[in-house]
C-alpha cells in the first residue's frame, strides 16, 4: 500500500479528449503494473467501494459527472521488438504509450502493418477495448496478445486473440458477466501491455474508398507503407476534428448492422443511403449517413454540437462558445439525434463510447 500514491480532488477536464470538465476524487497514475496489483491488498479496498475507471487517452469516454470511482490514469511507457516468428515481428507496447505514437515507432523501425490506424487517438491499453478499426483494418487483424491485472486479486494473466472476444468496436472489455460463467472483464480487470503481430511481407490495405481516392488524387499505384500511413494522415486531418483544438470522442455512434430485409425496405425509401455487404450476409449503415440525412450535420445544442464535416462525430463547442459541455448536454444531444434516427428510419443507434 506504501507504494500506492492517491491523489484527491484531481480535474479531468484535460484527460478525456471530449473536454468535458469533470473530477476525480481519487486518482493513481499507473507507472507500473504492480500498483494495480498493490490495489488488492486489503487496506486498499475503501478506495475501490466504488469500482475503478481506467483513462487511457480518454478518448473514448463521456463524463457524465464527477467519478466517484478510483480513476486509474494509465502512465506506463516502453515500446520494444520482443520476439518473432516466421511471418512475423512481434512488438510490445506498454498500455499507457500514445496508439498513433506506437504506429508511428513501429513505422521507423521498419515493421510496417498498423499504417491504416494511424492518428486514431487513445492509448495503446484502450486499443483492444473496442477493437479499434478505420480503413480496412482492426486491431484483431494485428493483435497478437496482451497482459491485464484482476484487480480483485493482484493476478496478472494473458489472452490471445480469440479469448479477447474481438467484434466491431467489441472485446470482453466492454462486457460484464451477467450470470455466473459468463465472460467479460469490465471492471475486473485492467490491460497493462499489448503485443502486435506486424507481417515480415508486408501487403498494403488498400480497400477503402478514401484510401482509392487519395491515391488517385497522388498518382500512386503501389503505395509503400509510409505512403499509406501518410494518406490515413491527410484523410483523417481533412475531415475528423483534431481533439487538441476541438473536443471530441471521435465515431460517438456504431455504424448499425440491419437483415438484409430491413435494408431492401430502408433502400426502397432511400436510394441513397451508404450501405456496405459484410460477409456474413448481414448490412452495415452508414450512421454518419442516417444522422446526415436527419438534418444534424453542423447542428447543436447548448455547448455540443455535431461535427459539420462529419455527421457521425460530436463535438464540443467550447472553443467556440466558451464554455465547455457538460456530459449531461452531450448526451441530450445523442439523445436527440437517436431519436431523430429511430423516427426516419426504425433503426436504433447505439453509442460507441463508454457513458459513466
Ligand atoms: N457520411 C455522410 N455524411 C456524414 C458522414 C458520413 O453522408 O456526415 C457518409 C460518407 O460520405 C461515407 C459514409 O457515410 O459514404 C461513411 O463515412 P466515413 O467514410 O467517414 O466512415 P464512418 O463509417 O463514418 C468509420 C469508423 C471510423 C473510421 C472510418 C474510416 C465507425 C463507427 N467509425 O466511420 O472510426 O475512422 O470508418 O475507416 O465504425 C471511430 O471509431 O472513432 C472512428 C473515427
Amino acid at each position: 500500500m506504501n507504494d500506492l500514491k492517491i491523489e484527491e480532488n484531481i480535474s479531468l477536464d484535460a484527460y478525456n479528449t471530449f473536454g468535458i470538465a469533470a473530477r476525480a476524487r481519487h486518482l493513481l497514475r499507473v507507472q507500473h503494473g504492480d500498483q494495480l496489483t498493490a490495489l488488492a491488498d486489503p487496506a486498499a479496498q475503501p478506495l475501490l467501494a466504488h469500482g475503478f475507471l481506467v483513462l487511457g487517452g480518454g478518448s473514448n469516454i463521456i463524463l457524465t459527472g464527477d467519478a466517484r470511482a478510483l480513476v486509474l490514469k494509465m502512465e506506463n511507457r516502453g515500446m520494444a521488438l520482443v520476439d518473432e516468428d516466421a511471418k512475423h515481428w512481434i512488438v510490445q507496447a506498454a498500455a499507457g504509450e500514445t496508439w498513433h505514437d506506437l504506429v508511428a515507432w513501429s513505422l521507423q523501425q521498419g515493421y510496417a502493418g498498423l499504417e491504416n490506424l494511424a492518428l486514431i487517438p487513445g492509448s495503446v491499453g484502450a486499443a483492444p477495448v473496442q477493437n479499434i478499426g478505420a480503413y480496412g483494418l482492426e486491431l484483431q487483424d494485428r493483435f497478437h496478445s496482451l497482459d491485464a491485472v484482476e484487480i480483485a486479486t493482484g493476478r496478472t494473466f494473458s489472452l490471445d486473440a480469440a479469448q479477447c472476444g474481438f467484434g466491431y468496436r467489441d472485446s470482453v472489455f466492454k462486457h460484464t458477466p451477467a450470470r455466473a460463467g459468463d465472460y467479460g472483464l469490465a471492471g475486473q480487470a485492467v490491460i497493462t501491455q499489448v503485443r502486435l503481430a506486424l507481417p515480415k511481407v508486408w501487403k498494403p490495405e488498400l480497400g477503402y474508398l478514401d484510401i482509392q481516392r487519395k491515391m488517385q488524387e497522388l498518382g500512386i499505384t503501389q503505395p509503400t507503407p509510409q505512403q499509406v500511413f501518410n494518406m490515413v494522415v491527410a484523410i483523417r486531418r481533412a475531415k475528423l476534428p483534431d481533439p487538441a483544438v476541438v473536443g471530441n470522442a471521435g465515431s460517438f455512434f456504431k455504424n448499425p448492422v440491419v437483415s438484409p430485409e430491413q435494408c431492401a425496405d430502408i433502400i426502397a425509401r432511400e436510394p441513397n443511403i451508404v450501405h456496405y455487404p459484410l460477409p456474413d450476409g448481414t448490412i452495415k449503415l452508414a450512421a454518419g449517413w442516417l444522422i446526415d440525412a436527419c438534418g444534424w450535420r453542423g447542428k447543436s445544442m447548448g455547448n455540443a454540437g455535431v461535427y459539420p464535416k462529419q455527421a457521425l462525430v460530436l463535438v464540443n463547442r467550447h472553443a467556440e462558445t466558451g464554455v465547455r459541455a457538460t456530459g449531461g448536454e452531450v448526451m441530450t444531444l445523442a439523445r436527440a439525434i437517436q431519436t431523430s434516427v429511430y423516427e426516419r428510419f426504425g433503426i436504433r443507434l447505439e453509442m460507441e463510447p463508454v457513458v459513466v
